[in-house]
């Protein structure tokens, strides 16, 4: 071993042991007569001194080192002299006069310093991310992203999952993105698509009678990157037989707040976790991934300023659209300037403008108090029971924009009340969800989680009459504002199966060649089953305090979807493209 101790282990009771200790270097301070060195690992730093009066070959090696050498020292830990003690540091009591040290390899100067702070440049800290991994901040959210892994493991072995690894290379899974896809250089002209999840493999692990499976599972999507997206990302997907939706939420939930217990600055805001209906999320949330830890819910006014003399309102009524408020409390002294920001703010999302209402001391200052008539201005203000110092904020508009923007904007005016504690995690199921979605461009039903959701029992009639109005048996787990994780209970008949493929517009002829091998496999005895995958980058970033997942992730790729460190996509040889049977037609420039 190149070393006794680690950098972040040594503390009082170590004084007068003789240690060899590795690291890099962390800082480094020339005080003429004595070199400082704060030497770094994964465990923390520690103070080494090179002192020529201990040994002059040490202190000329110390001289010429600079930041991240890799260095090994040897020598006795000491007492720091009175009032050089560092309570900021963990060995912080204590420094080590070094008299032998090794230069086990040199650095450049690295691109930027290895500090607690991130530099700025996101871009800098990908295409070096082994450098931005050293820092200590990072170091502590993997560590945590493997607490959190190893703890869900122990949790589902003891609760009898079984871990089973299935393919990359398949055929495609739809989850609602489009397919990464592997050309075959056995089979010319075809192709492998990668798991979008591995949804069909768990359920057909069903079909095989495995009971209860779990996997820590890598899926692939290209779809458009957000904050809370990457190209690849890891689930805990997990399956079991036998069981109804109740059975999988109360394991969900049971594996969550365990698991909560073991991050001790985090705290879960209700328990159980409750539930909303995914109407209901989004009439008062204006989002199916509501923020559960303040109030400020869209209020319809709808009703009272459809025969209004203010066109906004009574024209978006009569065109089959919304009026909703949200009441913001203590901030009806915004002055014009910040109203014209919030207005801006809503405009992102394409509504058209921002009605407020101020409840000053004064009575209610607003640009559309003259439009309004006192008995719709006092019906407004009680149906938002709004008291002075409150603003009122409007949007008029369809039904999806008023959802959007106004739900945006609660969530904009809960940042700048402080409203939003990342130490405080409001879980909350999302249930009763429609089963299917209408897809305007193309014309037909698509589903609204995958195809292989089973419609609530009673609704099955729907399927033949009204589809629109069938519910699922599908339920999403919400933090926050993130959907950590979704899940259903299965269809697992072959008719039922070939029903809702019919209804989503799929020919006999797809049907058979896309899922051929699923509706086989249900005509050999399949077991009711239902499952559920949390998305483990998003269940850590939330768990870590982050807002991006790239925070989470050990190499994460950039927002289009390309990788700095390796410089990915890239081109490849003419010979790889002629094994592989591809030829190019690029667009142009
Ligand atoms: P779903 O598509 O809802 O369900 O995905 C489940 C969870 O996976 C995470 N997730 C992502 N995380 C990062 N980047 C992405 N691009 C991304 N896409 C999804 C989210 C999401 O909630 N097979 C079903 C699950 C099931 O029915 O059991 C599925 O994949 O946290």
């Amino acid at each position: 071993m190149l070393r006794t101790h680690t950098c972040g282990e040594l503390r009082a009771e170590d004084i007068g042991k003789r240690v060899r200790l590795a690291g890099w270097v962390h800082r480094r301070r020339d005080h003429g007569g004595l070199i400082f060195v704060v030497l770094r690992d994964r465990e923390g730093t520690v103070q080494v001194v090179f002192d020529p009066s201990v040994s002059q070959e040490a202190h000329q090696v110390a001289s010429q080192v600079r930041s991240e050498y890799v260095l090994q020292v040897a020598g006795e830990v000491v007492q720091r002299p009175a009032g050089q003690e560092n309570p900021d540091m963990a060995t912080g009591d204590v420094e080590v006069r070094v008299d032998k040290v090794e230069i086990l390899n040199e650095a450049r100067t690295p691109p930027f310093y290895i500090e607690t702070e991130a530099p700025g440049d996101e871009a800098l800290r990908m295409r070096y991310r082994y450098l931005d991994l050293r820092r200590p901040e990072m170091q502590s959210k993997l560590m945590l992203r493997h607490r959190i892994i190893s703890f869900i493991r122990r949790f589902l072995d003891a609760r009898g999952f079984v871990e089973v690894e299935t393919p990359i290379l398949i055929k495609s899974t739809p989850e609602g993105a489009r397919d990464y896809l592997v050309p075959s250089r056995i089979h010319p002209g075809h192709f492998y698509a990668l798991p979008q999840s591995p949804q069909q493999l768990k359920q057909l692990l069903m079909v095989a009678g495995l009971d209860r499976y779990y996997q820590i599972a890598r899926c692939f999507r290209d779809e458009d990157q957000r904050a809370d997206r990457q190209p690849e990302f890891t689930q805990l997907d997990l399956e079991m037989s036998f069981v109804e939706q109740e059975d999988v939420l109360r394991l969900t939930e049971e594996l969550f707040t365990a698991l909560v217990d073991e991050v001790p600055s985090k705290r879960i805001l209700f328990k159980p976790f409750p539930r909303l209906s995914y109407e209901e999320a989004m009439e008062k949330y204006g989002s199916d991934k509501p923020d559960m830890r303040f109030g400020m819910l869209l209020t319809d006014l709808s009703d009272l300023v459809g025969g209004s003399e203010f066109r906004v309102f009574s024209s978006t009524i009569g065109n089959g659209g919304r009026v909703k408020g949200i009441r913001v409390p203590g901030c009806a002294g915004y002055t014009r300037k910040q109203l014209d920001e919030l207005v801006e703010f809503v405009q992102q999302y394409g509504a058209q403008g921002l009605v407020s209402m101020a409840l000053t001391e004064e009575g209610i200052r607003s640009t559309v108090t003259k439009f309004l008539s006192p008995e719709e201005l006092d019906s407004i203000v009680a149906r938002m029971a709004s008291e002075t110092g409150d603003l009122i904020l409007i949007v008029a508009g369809e039904k999806d924009v008023v959802a959007e923007s106004l739900g945006q904007l609660r969530l904009e005016m809960g940042d700048r009340l402080g409203l939003r504690d990342d130490n405080i995690l409001a879980f909350v199921w999302i249930v009763d969800m429609p089963l299917f979605e209408w897809k305007e461009q193309e014309n037909r039903w698509d589903a609204m989680h995958h195809p292989f959701t089973a419609p609530v029992q009673e609704d099955l009639p729907l399927l033949d009459t009204d589809p629109g109005a069938a519910r699922a048996q599908q339920y999403d787990i919400v933090c926050n504002d993130v959907e950590i994780g979704g899940g259903s209970i299965r269809i697992h008949r072959r008719d039922v199966q070939e029903k809702i493929f019919g209804i989503m517009g799929l020919s006999l002829e797809e049907i058979r060649s896309q899922f051929g091998h699923l509706l086989e496999a249900f005509e050999f005895g399949t077991p009711p089953h239902g499952g559920i995958a949390p998305g483990i980058d998003r269940l850590v970033m939330v768990l870590a305090g982050e807002h991006s997942i790239r925070e989470v992730i050990a190499f994460p790729k950039t927002t289009t979807a390309f990788d700095l460190m390796f410089d990915a996509p890239s081109t490849v040889s003419e010979e790889q493209l002629k094994e592989l049977h591809l030829r190019l037609d690029l667009p142009d420039e």
